[in-house]
């Protein structure tokens, strides 16, 4: 690595949030007035306590496919008015206890800031321009009358603004071809940016790489919008589905190449409209997703839906998302883990209990040290071959140079060898080993649970062989590394 080879800064944004409407992820999860550890505006506060050892940034909001059922008028003003109705995203029953006010709230508490996704499936762009207002808008006209009637007189003042939820997806309610999702989203964000010119839009691009449209739907929608989008959405969810251990830990190569791909297009229709305009990545869903795909709710109200365990090997692919992301710090600007709690989430409720699961460690290892800017590096050692992934390294990194401090994470995706790694950088000396957690185990499969809690946890990582101004340090198989150098110059 060299000090002056930086890609970008990276953007704090990267390490955000996501909370649907789905589940138990509101209700049950963030939100339960009931609890013993309710406070007084029914916050979890056990919930809310782990979250902020995250150090979030955005709150992604209402979701996912549910936002594209939504109608935010019916989760705003006194509770006992708001209508309870079956939703069909989830085929659950929302009572709308929890609506704008109570999530802005919540993100104001936890210092989280929101992004709202518009409803594009079977809302109109109306509809979201008045979000607009009633969210941004000073006092004097109707929504924003509305707002502060229910409250709050001060805007909410929300920047970042989602054009729908994966409208390419034959799934999504209100799912139209691409050129048809074109002209709504360019009818909304004209709207709503005439209300607010200060927001940021992000165009709903390819959820799935696997889809046919994939890639054309990216171009015919920027082309389309033009300079009306900030960035473009990515989602991606992986899985082990054929318990290839060594394969799986290699699908970082996909996303890497995800990220170049969609990148590529944005360049494409920037060079092909000769603007000055890019449209940059919003990889607004990602995470591991395969074990429990349970998505319908049968008229329930706060289902268990995809209440995900995660092991091990899952939390080393959190890390390898991570890792990517800091690798594209130039194009990637904002990231969603999705989801925060109960659902496809690091953290789990029963009843009154809390469990934090393996993903947990990963993100918070990085997202303290996210501060500063990305190194290229050269990684320079053994690789193996995967079966779908192709070639990969054992040893998956990236760096964050933050002035006089190096952040270092690795992922050691061997299952049986140390990997002894040597780092070197021009332009400053490694001084010392500031900080360092290391997160392993004996089994990929190794799993926290309400009765064991404690199997998967990082230990501190303390040993580093200092010398000539560079690092030695051993990561052992399976393990997720995360550590602080301090520079000298
Ligand atoms: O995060 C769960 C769901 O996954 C989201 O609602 C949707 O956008 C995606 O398909």
């Amino acid at each position: 690595m060299h000090t002056s080879f930086q890609i970008g800064q990276v953007d704090p944004r990267v390490f955000g949030g996501f909370l649907e409407h789905m589940g138990r992820a509101v209700y049950q999860g963030v939100y339960e007035p009931g609890s013993p550890h309710a406070d007084e505006k029914g916050f979890r506060k056990d919930v809310l306590k782990a979250l902020r050892e995250l150090e979030m940034t955005v709150m992604r909001y209402p979701g996912g496919n549910f936002a594209s059922g939504y109608h935010w008028p019916d989760g705003v003003g006194p509770k006992d008015h708001r209508p309870k109705i079956r939703e069909l995203a989830w085929q659950s029953v929302e009572p709308n206890q929890f609506g704008t006010d109570e999530y802005i709230t919540l993100c104001r508490d936890t210092g989280w800031t929101p992004m709202l996704t518009v409803n594009l499936g079977t809302g109109t762009a109306e509809e979201a321009r008045n979000w607009v207002e009633y969210c941004n808008s000073v006092p004097g006209t109707r929504y924003a009358d509305m707002r502060a009637a229910n409250g709050s007189t001060d805007p909410h003042a929300v920047k970042l603004w989602c054009l729908g939820n994966e409208m390419d997806g034959p799934w999504q309610l209100g799912h139209v071809p691409a050129d048809q999702y074109a002209i709504r989203a360019q009818q909304a964000a004209k709207m709503m940016k005439d209300v607010d010119r200060s927001i940021e839009l992000v165009v709903c691009g390819s959820c799935n790489t696997g889809l046919p449209t994939y890639i054309e739907w990216d171009r015919q929608v920027l082309e389309y919008i033009g300079g009306l989008a900030d960035y473009i959405s990515l989602h991606r969810y992986v899985g082990n589905r054929d318990d290839d251990t060594p394969d799986f830990l290699a699908v970082g190569n996909a996303i890497d190449r995800q990220i170049a791909e969609i990148d590529a297009v944005c360049r494409y229709v920037q060079a092909k409209q000769r603007s000055n305009k890019r449209a940059y990545l919003c990889f607004d869903e990602w995470n591991v997703w395969y074990k429990n795909r349970s998505g319908n709710g049968e008229g329930q109200f706060a289902p268990h839906l995809s209440e995900e365990v995660y092991n091990l090997e899952d939390a080393l692919v959190v890390a390898g998302f991570l890792n990517s992301f800091v690798r594209h710090a130039d194009v990637v600007k904002i990231a969603n883990i999705a989801q925060i709690v109960n659902v496809i989430s690091p953290l789990l409720t029963r009843d009154d209990k809390l469990l934090v699961q393996s993903t947990f460690y990963p993100f918070a290892m990085f997202s303290k040290r996210k501060n500063g800017a990305s190194l290229q590096m050269i990684v320079d050692g053994p690789k193996y071959t995967a079966k779908t992934y192709g070639e990969a390294h054992y040893v998956d990194a990236s760096a964050i140079l933050d002035k006089d401090q190096l952040h270092l994470f690795a992922v050691n995706r061997s299952l049986s060898q140390e990997a002894v790694v040597e780092i070197e950088l021009v332009g400053a000396r490694i001084a010392a080993l500031e900080n360092g957690e290391c997160l392993t185990g004996t089994s990929p499969k190794s799993a926290n649970s309400f009765e064991k809690p404690d199997v998967v946890r990082p230990r501190l990582f303390t040993e580093a062989k200092i010398a000539n101004g560079k690092a030695r340090v051993a990561l052992p198989p399976l393990s997720v590394t995360a550590m602080t150098l301090s520079l000298a110059g």
